[in-house]
């Protein structure tokens, strides 16, 4: 893939910050192209830099070094075509489902009623059609980090960033969500970049997974995933699925 036909492309890209006790190297310099489409899962060691990293692609933080590009363009500033879902939910207590989904369109002034049914179809998009106006509280843990996909879905983004969703999520429900973060995936086509602690989570779901080196973040290693989608329970129990999971365990047990 050329750099012109990426969706993201990054170069050499680095990140030093001035802390108050003088600079430190938190990122890189590191190069990676994601295509239209493509599901990359990035693993690394905590604090390697991972979370620098989405802020550098949402354009919350310019490199310091290197360039970071989408659809040919440089990203300079936060914008509106890469949806984001952190590690919690973030939901607002007091609004319902439906209301969650649509206020980071409230926030900008721009609600519609083109919105609210792009607020609908996200909904349905993640499972959660009979919700939409039922309270946080009223839902579980996976339904919760569910709405926070169907908010970062929002504006059709294309390009959908994930700080590790579903590390607050019990071991069972965390299971039950990747299966269907990938079935979400098979259905909107959209470019993904996920972070992820989970070794079988990242090779379930991706195209490709990059594993960095501890702090700062360099690209040790990248494996392609040739497993068929769509994936599901079956997959987990193939010899290739495990074999791919062993190989990328020992990159970081030396
Ligand atoms: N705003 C900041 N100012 C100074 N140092 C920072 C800042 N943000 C992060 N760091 C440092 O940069 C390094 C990388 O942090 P980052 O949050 O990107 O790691 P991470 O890979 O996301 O870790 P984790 O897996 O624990 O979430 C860490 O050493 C952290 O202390
Ligand atoms: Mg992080």
């Amino acid at each position: 893939m050329s750099q012109a036909d990426a969706k993201l492309s990054l170069r050499d890209v680095s990140v030093t910050y001035r802390t108050s006790r003088g600079p430190l190297d938190a990122l890189g310099p590191m190069s990676i192209d994601v295509a239209d489409g493509e599901f990359v899962a990035i693993l690394g060691p905590s604090g390697c830099g991972k979370s620098t990293l989405l802020k550098i692609i949402t354009g919350l933080l310019p490199p310091s070094g290197g360039d970071a590009v989408l659809n040919g363009a440089p990203i300079t500033k936060p914008r509106q075509d890469v949806g984001i879902v952190f590690q919690q939910p973030t939901l607002l207590p007091w609004r319902n489902v439906l209301d969650n989904v649509l206020e980071p369109i409230r926030v900008q002034g721009k609600y519609s009623q083109e919105m609210h049914d792009k607020a609908i179809a996200s909904l349905e998009m993640v499972g959660l059609e009979g919700f939409a106006s039922h309270y946080p509280h009223e839902l579980s843990g996976g339904m919760k980090q569910r709405v926070a996909i169907a908010r970062g879905l929002i504006h059709d983004p294309q390009l959908l960033l994930m700080d590790e969703p579903f590390a607050a999520l019990d071991a069972l429900t965390r299971e039950q969500m990747t299966i269907e973060l990938q079935e979400i995936f098979e259905r909107t086509k959209k470019s993904v970049v996920l972070i992820t602690h989970s070794i079988p989570e990242a090779v379930f779901m991706a195209d490709r997974v990059a594993v960095l080196s501890p702090r700062p973040g360099r690209i040790i290693h990248v494996e392609k995933i040739g497993l068929q989608r769509p994936r599901g329970l079956d997959t987990m129990a193939l010899p290739e699925f495990t074999a791919t999971c062993d190989r990328l365990r020992r990159l970081f047990t030396h």
